[in-house]
């Protein structure tokens, strides 16, 4: 029996793998760039719209770093900031850890502080007005070089007790995780928690470099792993969370059709799968349609869906006694539909 799209919408999950930047909607993007005097390449929300075909990762940076040129004030970054979070709660979120990428800003002229304060503010309003709760990763660049992240981390350092981790997101092929070694080295030596992508596009080695060499406590996609048999197993004995973002990987043809997402098979080799939405503006859909479009095509059973739910919320970086007050409203919402 298929579950119902309300079960799967209505039971209360955590994202833990969205870019606040891919958040960015063709409407709020005409909004800003008038309000700014920034330039869009394009004449109507329906042109950026049609221009959101990918054949690859690449294909999407280079539109999606184009699109964040519109973000200029600390405002700007608060009222992305809210949009996101009122679509995560109509999707029954309650929480959500966020990326964004510092030097995107940084890099056209903006100083750290503005995507930061903006994006805290905004964190804090939505706490207020929607009760869903956040925490915020920063990602370093790894098309860009290593030293790039060491600046971006030393400008982080007064905002260091409200930054709950690192990342490494952007082109994937051609820069391993080995190549940001000392910076993650550091990152940890500071408290961070680390996160990396890996196997979206590159090589199981780069999964096996996320875990060996920048000890990532949570890995992001993954979904190359699967081509390596004993590195599943390790991924399944040590327990991992991977962020798994299924219309992310359709978009960027990591995946063909829906129907050939290993997410269901992942559940079953029995890795710590989550679901997720990745960059909601531009591949189609908020966490919510990530689920139900997901266990339309794959098959999805009930239990499936709560495995989702709980995993979100035990892989997530809240404190153990959030997490088992989140798995208990997972229970009390099974119970009661
Ligand atoms: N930045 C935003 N989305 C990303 C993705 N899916 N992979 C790598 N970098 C990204
Ligand atoms: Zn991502």
């Amino acid at each position: 029996m298929s579950v119902s799209e309300a079960f799967i919408r209505g039971i209360p999950k955590a994202e833990l793998h969205l870019h606040i930047e891919g958040s960015l909607e063709p409407e709020l993007m005409f909004a800003l760039g008038r309000r700014n005097k920034v330039d869009i390449p394009f004449r109507s929300v329906e042109e950026v719209r049609a221009a959101y075909a990918f054949s690859n990762l690449q294909d999407f940076l280079d539109i999606y770093y184009q699109g964040a040129n519109v973000l200029q004030t600390e405002d700007d970054f608060r009222e992305l900031a809210l949009a996101y979070f009122a679509r995560l709660q109509a999707d029954g979120g309650v929480h959500a850890e966020i990326f964004f990428d510092p030097e995107t800003h940084t890099d056209r002229g903006l100083p750290f502080s503005v995507a930061i304060e903006g994006l805290l503010q905004g964190m804090r309003e939505a706490e207020a007005k929607f009760g869903v709760t956040s925490k915020l990763i920063m990602c370093f660049l790894r098309h860009l070089e290593e030293e790039s992240s060491f600046r971006t981390l030393r400008a982080a350092e007064p905002y260091l007790d409200r930054i709950a981790g690192v990342g490494l997101d952007s082109s994937e092929k051609g820069h391993p995780p080995s190549k940001f070694a000392r910076v993650f080295q550091a990152a940890k030596s500071h408290g961070l928690k680390i996160v990396a992508h890996a196997g979206e596009e590159g090589p199981p080695e780069y999964v096996f470099e996320a875990l060996d060499i920048l000890h990532v406590d949570r890995l992001d996609h993954g979904n190359r792993a699967l081509e390596d048999a004993a590195l599943t197993r390790r991924l399944v004995e040590q327990g991992m969370t991977l962020t798994v973002c299924p219309l992310s990987n359709l978009k960027l043809c990591v995946v063909h059709e829906l129907k050939d997402h290993p997410m269901k098979r992942m559940l079953d080799l029995g890795l710590k799968v989550t679901c997720n939405s990745d960059d909601p503006a531009y591949f189609g859909g908020y966490v919510g349609d990530n689920y139900v479009r997901t266990a339309q095509a794959v098959g999805l059973t009930r239990d499936d869906i709560v495995t989702l739910a709980k995993n979100s919320f035990t892989g997530s970086f809240l404190d153990v006694a959030s997490l088992a007050r989140h798995v208990a409203a997972v229970d009390a919402f099974m119970a009661a539909n």
